[in-house]
Parts: C-alpha cells; structure tokens; sequence
C-alpha cells in the first residue's frame, strides 16, 4: 500500500496536479474546490497507451480538476491496491481502465459503500451489478475485430485456396484481446478456406509481438496474413518478418488495430494492409462525465467511442494532421 501512495502521489507531481490536502471534506471536493479525480491506468504497453494517458492528463489539467494517476504496470493487484488507496483518500470520482474482465466485484463494492462514483474507460469489466458504476465509456472492441475480419473476407472474395492467418493476441484475460478475436472470428466464419492456423498472445506489446512472430515463422511454413490486436505487436511482427528475408505487407498481409502514428506510417509505406481505428482519445468525455456523476447526474450506462478504418492511401492522407 505504501508503495502504491508512493507512486499516485509522484504521478500526480508529474501531472502538474497538487495532491488533496489531510483537510479535504469527506467525499468532497479538494481543499482547493476542485474535483479530485483517481485514475488508475493499465500501463504503458503501447503507443495507444501513451496517447490515452495523456489525453487524460490534459483534459484533467484543461478541466482544472486534481487528477490522482497511478500506473499499474500491466498487473491487476496493483490497480486494486490503487483503487482502495483512492477510497482511503476520498477522491470525488474513480475510473480506471482495467486490465483483466474479472475480478472487480469486491474493489467496486468498496468504492460504492463509500459512495464514490466509478466510471469505467476504454476496457470493460464482467461484473453482474452493473449498479457498481456508473457508466463505461469506450470502444466496441467486438465491432472492431469484426472490421478486420471483414475486410479479410473482402479481399479474398470468390477464392476458395486456402489462406492461413497468424492472430497474435492482446493480453489474456483483457477485453479487448477477448472481443477483438470474438469478431474477427464471427467475420470470417462463413469462409472455411479462411483459417487461423496459429494464435497467442504478444500482451499488446512490440516485444512481445516480435518474440512470439519470431517463434511463429519459424514453425509454420505457409503464413498468408497476419492479424495483430493492436499496432505495436504489428510492428514488433515487421520487425520479425524482415529479418526473415520476407516482405510485410507483400509476402505477408498484415491487418491491426488503433492506427496510432506509428502503425499508421508503417500503412502508408505498405508494411501494413489495414488498420482498423481505436481512439485513445478519452480524456475530454472522461472529465464531463466525471463531473455529472460526481453532481449526482444520471448518464448513460454505455457511451461509444466513435471510429473509423484506414486503408493505405487513406493512411497517407491522415498521416499530416495525425494527433496521435
Ligand atoms: O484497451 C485498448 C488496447 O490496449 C489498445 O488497442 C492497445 O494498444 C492497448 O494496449
């Protein structure tokens, strides 16, 4: 627990956001009137991650409320331990964006005894009471696998050889990695000559992603496509494939998801087929939400992050006036 206050309050320093004084009243506003927000993110796995995180900061900055962020490195027992450490401290609000599905009921019963309004972003939980918070906003990460699969199925239309394809999976047990296999999966189905011949997790990171496609090439011969869950194990994939003496994008088609700066350039250079968008961008409607629940508003229980697809000519367009 120690350890845990430790690092909310560095973060909070390097947010540029003070920290709620002793005096603060319970389950208030900071001693300085603002709204104290406790955030508890993922971690830094990705180029997404690092755009969301800092969306986040900004927004809270731009909403002058007094953002309490801690990083749980990838690890569930860290952002319980951060999540208790908010009730102790008796911020106004709690999100976070969780790691894994399950596992939540017990934290979000404490938050919720001690009449702290919670707020889920980007990733859900599995949570039968859906009274333990109050809204989750973020991507429909099954639509988006559906895209993928979609656009898969598209260009090999009126074929019937065989095409192999290679899924490298997000992190076990996280929604995203669960839904965006869940879609792709329900896209491809009708077309048995479509086939995943090998899947495993790369844990949403470009490490992990070049390993595991280092492995992958090396057992299987024939490897028509590639499907990485995000963009980061996409390029880590790059990576593995040139050393193989192949082509990404050409020898291999290579298909991801969040169209962050870096996937996006390796699109518009041809490395990549097809990215399918994920917006990082949570901050702004993480802050307006934060401020009606801690009002006593009622909101909407699901709120959808709007997206869109990006082929490689539409990559080069985007690429100037990319945000992120
Ligand atoms: O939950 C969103 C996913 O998490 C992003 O697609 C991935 O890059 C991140 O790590």
């Amino acid at each position: 627990m120690a350890a845990a206050l430790t690092g909310l309050l560095a973060v909070s320093a390097l947010a540029g956001c003070g920290d709620k004084g002793d005096d603060a009243g319970s389950g208030s506003s900071g001693g300085d009137g603002k709204l104290v927000l406790g955030f508890s993110q993922v971690g830094a796995e990705s180029g997404w991650r690092t755009a969301n995180t800092k969306s986040i900061q900004e927004a809270a900055a731009a909403a002058g409320y007094e953002l309490k962020f801690s990083d749980a490195q990838g690890k569930q027992e860290k952002q319980i331990e951060a999540i208790r450490s908010f009730i102790t401290q008796k911020v106004d609000v709690i999100a976070f964006s969780p790691v894994v599905t399950s596992g939540w009921d017990a934290v979000l019963k404490e938050a919720k005894d001690a009449d702290i309004p919670v707020i889920l972003t980007d990733r859900a939980v599995d949570s039968q009471d859906k009274s333990l918070y109050k809204s989750f906003l973020g991507s429909d990460f099954v639509k988006e696998g559906k895209e993928a699969g979609d656009w898969l199925v598209k260009q090999y239309e009126g074929k019937t050889d065989p095409v192999n394809v290679v899924e490298l999976e997000g992190t076990v047990g996280a929604a995203p990695a669960i839904d965006r296999k869940k879609g792709f999966d329900e896209a491809i189905t009708a077309n048995p000559n479509i086939k995943v011949v090998k899947s495993q997790s790369g844990n949403f990171t470009r490490a992990e992603g070049k390993t595991v496609m280092e492995s992958i090439l090396q057992s299987t011969p024939k490897i028509d496509v590639l499907y990485a869950h995000n963009d980061d194990m996409g390029l880590g994939a790059i990576e593995a494939i040139e050393a193989a003496g192949k082509k990404p994008g050409t020898d291999i088609k290579i298909i991801t998801v969040d169209a962050v700066k870096d996937g996006m350039t390796a699109l518009s250079e041809g490395k990549i087929n097809y990215i399918v968008e994920c917006s990082p961008l949570l901050g702004p409607q993480l802050m307006d939400l934060a401020k009606k629940v801690h009002a006593g508003d009622t909101v909407e229980p699901r709120i959808l992050t709007e997206e869109t697809t990006f082929t490689q000519e539409q990559a080069k367009a985007a690429l100037p006036t990319r945000k992120y």
